[in-house]
């Protein structure tokens, strides 16, 4: 197993250009199955979960090439059945029901197990399907959806925590084909839900509203084939602008989309983060000193929880208090002892951990638990003097292609190594 061995203490300076977005990449993969009529997608991120959704495809008969960022799929003749051993290694997989149903009216997809942030249930997904007229039955570890003939219809996919993203996207995959209109109330609002929407309606469906909270799908006969280009990704910009910050460097960044990160960055300049939109590029540094601030991660428009762990790992070096509140996932602070591990002051409070800022950080061998809070524990081991080692980063390998190079074209002293060496 690999680790990443940092000597802290360099404030990164230069460019780095960022990658095709994960989260909108996998259910756009997945909607390839959808026609049996070739795809292109540009723009797709190397990782391990994108490989492994091209993995899935396979499985389903789909012919797939995956070189230098672009994918070609055909999807000429597919089965409705994936098995747990593929789908258990990546949870995005179940995105991949909403196509099968809509195009098979038939998916028999392994349950995705639990996560360590969270239960992470898909009811709101099934309760989608069904209101398309699908039968839903679970044995054996399986949900079976089967149906003679899809009809749209009007459900509301609101839940414990608000919206889902991938329980939209799993439900307007599925109605793009369907008979008649189907009506999602509380959709979510992600850029990653338009860009699937995008694509799908270059494929020829008929989606309107996608990045508000109602979505209308008019079912069409079929789809064809397309060409599409994935959005840059929104998180791994988030983390780059954190890391200048929390080492008090200067970057350019180039290929990024500010429209997708209004939250982001308004929290980040109030934590004294100075952005400058410049045609798309962004140019990060610190603007003074660091301050404290409070943030709740919501649904979007609202602070992403995926930037919660990253943000966390910046205030522990502002000065003050600072309450981060975690309202999407319940055990997302898997961060915060490995960080206290680095010297940083933080105590969890049910779903807040309260950030008492301002002590310098220390290298320390620390381990990853899951994508982002290993994002975290990069920026915190360059913020921090000596030599950090960050265990298991098989957990960054699924979310950030190539952090370790970038980051070391910045400048950063980060090498990959073999994790007992
Ligand atoms: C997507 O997961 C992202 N993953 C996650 O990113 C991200 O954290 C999450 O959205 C929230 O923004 C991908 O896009 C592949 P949800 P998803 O359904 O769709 C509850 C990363 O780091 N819920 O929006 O699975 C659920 O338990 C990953 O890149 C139900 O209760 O998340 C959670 O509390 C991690 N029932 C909340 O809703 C359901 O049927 C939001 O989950 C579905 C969800």
């Amino acid at each position: 197993m690999e680790s990443f061995l940092i000597k802290g203490g360099v404030p990164l300076h230069g460019e780095v250009t960022i990658s095709g977005s994960k989260n909108a990449a996998l259910p756009i993969m997945a909607a390839t199955l959808l026609t049996d009529e070739p795809c292109v997608i540009r723009h797709v991120p190397d990782l391990s979960d994108t490989r492994f959704m091209a993995q899935i495809l396979q499985s389903l008969g789909a012919t797939v090439k995956f070189k230098n960022g672009t994918l070609n799929v055909r999807a000429n003749k597919i089965r409705g059945y994936a098995d747990y051993d593929l789908v258990r290694k990546m949870r995005g997989s179940i995105c991949i029901m909403g196509p099968l149903l809509g195009r098979l009216c038939k998916a028999r997809v392994s349950l995705p197990g639990g996560c360590i942030i969270g239960a992470r249930p898909i009811n709101l997904h099934l309760k989608g399907f069904a209101s398309l007229g699908a039968k839903i039955e679970i044995e054996g570890g399986y949900v079976d959806a089967t149906a003679k003939k899809l009809a749209g219809s009007a459900v509301f996919l609101g839940g414990r925590a608000g919206s889902t993203v991938l329980g939209t996207a799993n439900v307007m995959m599925a109605a793009t084909l369907a008979d008649g209109v189907t009506v999602i109330e509380s959709a979510a609002c992600e850029p990653e839900v338009v860009d699937l929407a995008n694509f799908l309606n270059t494929m020829g469906a008929k989606i309107s509203g996608a990045g508000g909270p109602t979505i209308t799908i008019t079912g069409v006969g079929r789809l064809h084939g397309a060409k599409y280009e994935v959005i840059p990704d929104r998180i791994e910009t988030a983390t780059f602008a954190i890391a200048a910050a929390a080492t008090n460097g200067e970057i350019m960044i180039h290929g990024a989309r500010a429209d997708h990160l209004r939250a982001v960055l308004d929290k980040l300049n109030e934590a004294g983060v100075k952005i400058e939109n410049r045609g798309g590029n962004l140019a990060v540094r610190r603007n003074g000193k660091l301050k404290s601030a409070d943030v709740t991660t919501l649904p979007h428009p609202g602070f992403p929880t995926d930037v919660q762990a990253q943000l966390m790992a910046l205030l522990a070096l502002a000065p003050g208090i600072s309450i981060i509140t975690e309202r999407i996932f319940e055990s997302r602070f898997m961060h915060v002892s490995e960080l206290a591990r680095l010297g940083a002051d933080i105590e969890i409070e049910g779903p807040s951990a309260i950030v008492k800022g301002g002590r310098p950080l220390s290298g320390a061998p620390v381990m990853a638990s899951d994508l982002r809070a290993s994002a975290a524990l990069v920026i915190a081991g360059l913020a921090a003097k000596g030599t950090t080692q960050v265990n298991r980063i098989y957990h960054l390998d699924r979310g950030y292609e190539n952090m370790d190079a970038k980051l070391r074209k910045l400048g950063a002293r980060i090498q990959r190594v073999e994790e007992n060496s």
